[in-house]
């Protein structure tokens, strides 16, 4: 179903290169507190969708529209991946949070977000904190994340991540240790700090860069960091890029600059293209797909999702053992990817679209 108050959208959507046969795309808009917002479905073939929601000053509409597509289809992969029974969603609020945010637009939002019902629940992301969320379930109980519930799904990522980090590790580096190994950190909000507290502990060297000097401040001061501009981290003489901040940031010209050995990071869709991907593969670069080491934060909502009104309970492993297990299966991404001679990203996208029926 494609609900859209703009004549003539409809059918750039269908034919969008982003489009993947969304099941759903609503745009919603409330003149008096200035949303707007688009709510994509890519698959409820497991179960009903879930997805954070992302607060950005988009360039454009269709950039907008895009990022909301990418995004989805990624969370259906990564929770396929992840082995949940929840399918593939994601929203974005078009505009600065800094100026537009307001609890009447996240009431508005949220008013929204409980029309659609029981197929989609939302949560945190970048620019949607947990007291956002907080405000947005004082109008509907499809969200995930709140300080009650599940609460910050970033510090679950975080954790997560460093178990898929060792499968990088393992693979790419002959070592299971983080003892002296440097990470180039591009990114130090929610998901980022908690990652650098993680490796700091673990013996792991820092370079860092963020757009707010005062956390790359904290990051020299508190982890011993060395600090680099954002415009070159990408290009920092570590071993593991990390992308921490927002996606596309591996560019085909990016990849020619990188000189880690491996690029894992948390941010969502870091490949700006396909074909970045095979020439990472080609330079010899080892790149852990995006939706399966930073399926944390999903996976920590699943306790949380099952009881939302309309949900089946279901059986769970202990979150700590749901976590640990993005270690076995990026390994066994890696594995399948060396044996076949297809790039870790296409790997794992073969691998989730078999389980969503795709
Ligand atoms: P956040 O908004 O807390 O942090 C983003 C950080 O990146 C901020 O510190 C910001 O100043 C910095 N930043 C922005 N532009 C930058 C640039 N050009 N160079 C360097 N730093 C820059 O967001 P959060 O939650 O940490 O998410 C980060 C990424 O991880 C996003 O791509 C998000 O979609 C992804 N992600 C987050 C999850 C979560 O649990 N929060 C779960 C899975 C993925």
């Amino acid at each position: 179903m494609i609900s859209s108050a703009a004549g003539g959208m409809a059918m750039s959507i269908w034919s969008s290169r982003e489009f993947d046969d969304h099941e759903q795309i609503d745009f919603f808009s409330d003149q008096k507190t200035g949303l707007r917002a688009i709510v994509a479905i890519h698959s409820t073939f497991l179960g009903p969708a879930a997805g954070g929601t992302r607060f950005k000053p988009y360039d454009s509409e269709d950039a907008a529209l895009d990022d909301v597509l990418r995004l989805s289809r990624a969370m259906s992969y990564k929770s396929a991946l992840a082995g949940m029974p929840v399918g593939g969603g994601k929203s974005v609020i078009i505009g600065d949070p800094r100026s537009l945010k307001t609890r009447a637009l996240l009431h508005a939002f949220g008013r929204f977000i409980h029309r659609i019902g029981n197929s989609y629940a939302t949560g945190e992301d970048v620019g949607i904190s947990v007291a956002d969320i907080d405000t947005v379930a004082e109008v509907t109980p499809f969200v995930g994340g709140t300080s009650g519930g599940a609460g910050d799904p970033s510090v679950h990522t975080a954790v997560g991540y460093l178990h898929g980090l060792r499968a990088v590790l393992e693979t790419g580096f002959h070592t299971d240790s983080f003892a002296g190994v440097r990470v180039g950190l591009q990114g130090l909000g929610a998901v980022g700090w908690g990652i650098a507290e993680r490796l700091h502990a673990v013996g792991a060297k820092l370079v860092v860069a963020d757009i707010r000097p005062d956390v790359v401040e904290r990051a020299v001061r508190d982890f011993g960091a060395t600090s680099l501009p954002t415009q070159t981290i990408h290009c920092a003489e570590v071993d593991i890029y990390a992308p921490c901040a927002l996606g596309g940031v591996i560019t085909e010209e990016a990849v020619g600059e990188i000189r880690a050995r491996a690029v894992a990071g948390a941010a969502n869709n870091q490949l700006a293209t396909p074909r970045a991907g095979v020439m990472l593969a080609e330079r010899g670069i080892l790149f852990a797909p995006d939706f399966v080491i930073n399926a944390g934060g999903i996976i920590s909502g699943l306790e949380a999702a099952s009881r939302m009104p309309g949900r089946k309970p279901v059986e769970l492993a202990p979150l700590g053992t749901r976590l640990a297990a993005i270690h076995e299966r990026l390994a066994e991404i890696f594995r399948r990817s060396r044996v076949n001679g297809v790039t870790p990203e296409a790997t794992a996208e073969q691998m989730a679209r078999q389980i969503i029926g795709r």
